[in-house]
């Protein structure tokens, strides 16, 4: 039971005696690595071998030389006589103590004594970026939850939970000045049930928004386990739970007000009013994040922006003509060079969809490439940091076989070899993987869509490179399933969903992977297009 997830390198001396840990088992640290302590149990009063936790810089130094984040470099080494864990910081601490934890037989009883092997596990990862993003917006998740799942992340050694806290069906946070974006907007009164053609909309309420104090809760939570909370507000797109409560924020010469947050899925025509109020509306919005989040990364999403209310409204005609836009596809990038612009006034870095890239992108930006290899691709040539989470390998809502029995098949087949097959340029600052949550209503099936996927994935983030054979990471995932089970994880089987899991008669709308790049081919063209005419401009 001593296979590690993500692999991590160890030379095991079988014939050694083994170190017993219990709960009384005393762990020496200094105060700066509480969080390690904690993580580990607490320690005990015990006065036999004991578990010791140390900093050491060579270890980082090490790392870096080859090529590995410094950082979170650690080493565990246990013998009869004690153990001990060296980390290049706190958090390299943390990583080795995670390790040491998954050394325990799974499903033994936090108060028993376990016999840990002797031996030496050390390691570092590839990319300082290993994350998640999980979609509160569709479905909200409650504040336990995301504590939960912030454990889960840590147990993977994956360091971001980045939160999509607003969208078309919902607003998630509180923002001074705007008390309806938590009255109205976090809460519609249905739902769509199913995807494509046949799909319905059923009754039923879905709200749900987190207060300032428990996303500070969640932050430190977060921190205490090696992960940075990133959060998302969606401008100026995806926005229509707001223009639910504000909808003089709207384009309000075209279509017809929004009577409350969607109650469908898809791609929402309306957008943000290039207006000096919707500027002031998504600078408060970033101004609450950036007051409740530390993180260095501040999202303002950017996807899926259609520009047909722009090109339809007279007002909005009216307001390019006076900004110099030529085009309604000259709207986004000045709303993004805006936003980018507020974020860096905060001290941080705005984090966008891959979409921006089709508009001069201001310094200060990370992107999120989730269109293929092209926007990986160019987003490096542009010099632009990147973050990989092409959707073929990592968007976890996609169906894990081509079976019926998966339940709402929405996109192409994603199982867990595809998810494995994971290969990030080694230029990009790292990779994630993205928890849409349309179809995921509750605890139990955004663990279903997450695990085991999300642990292949987390191994790739964690080694880069070439990915090991497939039939390695399989030899290991028993005993990491049995770790999952131990957590209460409803991870989904194997050999295909039980069937609790399954949604019989709910519409899905399967494509094949063929279907899907050609789908994604037409959203690039665009990016494609700007790429060569920059290409030629720069040639003249
Ligand atoms: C996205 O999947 N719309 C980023």
């Amino acid at each position: 039971h001593r296979a590690t997830v993500p692999a991590i390198a160890a030379h095991v001396d079988a014939a050694a005696a083994r170190f017993a840990w219990r709960p009384d088992t005393p762990i020496d640290a200094v105060p700066e690595l509480s969080a390690s302590v904690d993580w580990l149990g607490g320690g005990g009063q015990g006065t036999g071998q004991g578990i010791r936790l140390t900093l050491d810089d060579a270890l980082g130094a090490a790392a870096a030389r080859a090529g590995r984040v410094g950082d979170e470099a650690f080493r565990v080494t246990v013998s009869a006589d004690g153990v001990e864990i060296r980390g290049a910081s706190p958090l390299g601490v943390f990583r080795g103590a995670t390790v040491l934890r998954q050394l325990r037989d799974p499903d033994a009883p936090a108060q028993a004594e376990v016999l840990l092997p002797a031996g030496v596990w050390e390691g570092a990862p590839a990319y300082g970026w290993r994350g998640v993003m999980l979609d509160v917006a569709r479905h909200f998740r409650p504040v336990d939850d995301v504590r939960r799942l912030i454990d889960l992340l840590a147990l993977h050694h994956l360091n971001i939970l980045q939160l999509h806290l607003t969208d078309d069906q919902g607003w998630r946070f509180e923002v001074p000045g705007y008390p309806r974006l938590t009255e109205v907007s976090a809460r519609r009164e249905a739902t769509q049930r199913g995807h494509g053609p046949e799909a319905t909309v059923e009754p039923g309420v879905h709200e749900g928004f987190y207060t300032t104090d428990e996303l500070r809760d969640l932050v430190r939570y977060a921190a205490e386990r090696g992960v940075t909370l990133v959060p998302e507000v969606e401008l100026p797109g995806h926005i229509q739970a707001a223009l639910a409560a504000y909808p003089e924020l709207g384009n309000t010469d075209v279509g017809v007000p929004a009577s409350g947050p969607w109650e469908r899925f898809g791609v929402n025509a309306r957008t943000l009013a290039p207006t000096e109020a919707s500027l002031a509306f998504g600078r408060a919005a970033i101004d609450a994040l950036c007051d409740v989040f530390d993180a260095e990364w501040i999202g303002i999403g950017g996807d899926e922006v259609p520009v047909t209310e722009w090109a339809q409204s007279e007002a909005a005609a009216e307001r390019m003509r006076a900004l110099g836009l030529a085009t309604p596809h000259d709207v986004q990038p000045w709303f993004t060079a805006h936003f980018v612009a507020h974020v860096r006034a905060r001290g941080r870095t705005a984090l966008a969809w891959d979409e921006v890239l089709e508009g001069e992108v201001p310094e200060g930006v990370r992107i999120l490439a989730w269109r293929g290899p092209v926007a990986m691709r160019e987003a490096l040539s542009r010099g632009i940091p990147v973050v990989a989470c092409p959707d073929l390998e990592v968007y976890l809502d996609y169906p894990q076989s081509e079976s019926p029995e998966e339940p709402i098949r929405v996109g192409p087949p994603l199982p867990l070899a595809r998810a494995y097959s994971l290969r990030i340029e080694d230029r990009a600052v790292g990779g994630q993987a993205n928890v849409w949550s349309e179809h995921l209503p509750s605890r139990d099936r955004v663990d279903f869509a997450m695990f085991p996927r999300l642990a292949a994935i987390a191994e790739r983030l964690w080694e880069g490179g070439e990915p090991r054979p497939f039939a390695d990471f399989m030899r290991r995932l028993p005993t990491h399933l049995r770790r999952l089970a131990a957590a209460g994880v409803r991870y989904r089987p194997l050999d295909g969903p039980s069937p609790d899991q399954r949604r019989p008669g709910v519409p899905g709308k399967p494509l094949t992977v063929e279907a899907r790049e050609a789908i994604v081919a037409g959203l690039v063209e665009r990016l494609l297009d700007g790429s060569a005419a920059r290409a030629r401009a720069a040639r003249k």
